[in-house]
């Protein structure tokens, strides 16, 4: 079984962002299958796959002014520096600690992050859109 099945509460309604989480999942479960010698290079992928799609949310909240800017981008930062500190000890040769990371805590969090911070920002850019 995939590490996180895609479902409907995972569809926000725009392209951009849901094309980023269509390669997040896909990224996420491909690690989780991936073995030891593997890991390292799918880590970073991931990361930086991360790292590009928050930076474009970031930019459509600057773009349309979103008021809750500040705690979404803060959250991404947040989430970045955990990436950072798994990475430091994935590149050490700790994948254990990698693993866990994309067990037990990254597929928690998308979940939590797209039905919440993620579908208030597409309400905002709809509602923008239509004005
Ligand atoms: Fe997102
Ligand atoms: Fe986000």
């Amino acid at each position: 079984m995939a590490l996180i099945e895609k479902n409907t509460l995972h569809i926000v309604g725009y392209d951009l962002i849901d094309r980023d989480h269509d390669e997040f999942i896909a990224l996420i479960n491909h690690l989780d299958s991936a073995s030891n010698a593997d890991f390292p290079a799918l880590f970073q992928q991931l990361h930086e796959h991360t790292e590009q799609h928050f930076d474009r949310e970031n930019q459509l909240m600057l773009q349309f002014a979103y008021p809750g800017e500040i705690e979404h981008k803060g959250e991404h930062q947040r989430v970045l520096g955990e990436f950072r500190q798994f990475k430091t000890r994935v590149n050490k040769g700790m994948i254990t600690f990698g693993r866990a990371f994309v067990r037990e805590r990254l597929p928690q969090w998308f979940g939590l992050h797209v039905t919440t911070m993620d579908s208030a920002l597409v309400a905002h850019l709809n509602n923008h859109n239509l004005t």
